[in-house]
């Protein structure tokens, strides 16, 4: 008899053991949703391979689009949670919904409209052609007119669509980053890089050798890159950056970075 009850015990208490075991599991798998659900965290995507707009100083982001997403986040009250992804894999996490912004010098285009919605522009820029300063040549002419040339881009950039269209896609070799383009020219693999112009600047002082042509290529518009669905935020976000653009801390943002 008291055996009995020993084991009617034991499998009652064997019984608790497994609900309790079953309660915390459920609270562990709702773990995830409620900080993907957390109202005040801002994620922003970016590719901090590109300098001045987004870059990587002693371990820590810097950049124009990295202080003026931090300028936004404050405004707005919410925490910036910064996470750096390849430069082709942003407008696709935006449009998911895995970041709600993307700041990456993103060139605001009909065809990125289509997966993404984007904020008023906060800057101009322009696409570079970079080439080797004994090269000789000249102008976007002279490089096609080389048998076989070869011009690197960074992936799935305005620089690689606009290349791609005007030369012909046996004509672009692209890299991951931009700075891998301009190590291929460098070393003789490509004929020239077409890039940002800013990003170009800095990657030519860095590099011996280099230059950037005097004719720019195309004239385009940054803006952020927001999700579709997030009519409220993208409000709140676009109305500060409105209001430092008004007040003057985006240019003096871009001032700090830019030198004319
Ligand atoms: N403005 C160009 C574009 O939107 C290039 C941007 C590249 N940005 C970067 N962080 N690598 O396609």
């Amino acid at each position: 008899m008291k055996n009995i009850r020993k084991i009617l015990a034991l499998v009652l208490a064997l019984g608790m053991i497994l609900v309790l075991a079953a309660c915390k599991s459920g609270t562990d798998t709702a773990a995830p949703e409620e900080a993907a659900a957390d109202s005040n965290t801002l994620i922003m995507a970016t590719s901090a391979d590109f300098p001045p707009y987004e870059f990587m100083e002693n371990n820590d982001f810097a950049g124009v689009d990295i202080e003026i997403a931090k300028a936004i986040a404050n405004k707005i009250g919410m925490t910036l949670d910064i996470q750096n992804v390849n430069f082709d894999a942003i407008i696709a996490g935006v449009a998911t919904g895995k970041y709600q912004m993307g700041m990456s010098g993103i060139t605001a285009t009909d065809e990125r409209r289509e997966s993404v919605d984007f904020s008023d522009s906060y800057t101009t820029a322009v696409q570079a052609i970079v080439v080797k300063s004994d090269s000789g040549l000249t102008s976007l002419d002279d490089i096609m007119a080389i048998e076989n040339y070869k011009i690197g881009v960074q992936l799935s950039t305005t620089g690689d669509i606009y290349v791609t269209d005007d030369c012909g896609v046996e004509h672009v070799t692209e890299y991951k980053t931009g700075a891998d383009a301009i190590q291929a020219l460098a070393t003789d693999k490509v004929n020239a890089v077409v890039i940002d112009n800013e990003p170009a600047k800095n990657f030519v002082a860095a590099n011996e050798g280099l230059t950037i042509l005097a004719s720019p290529y195309v004239q385009e518009e940054y803006a952020i890159a927001l999700n579709k669905d997030n009519t409220e935020l993208n409000n709140k976000i676009n109305t500060a950056l409105q209001e430092l653009i008004a007040d003057g801390t985006v240019q003096s943002i871009l001032d700090k970075y830019i030198t004319a």
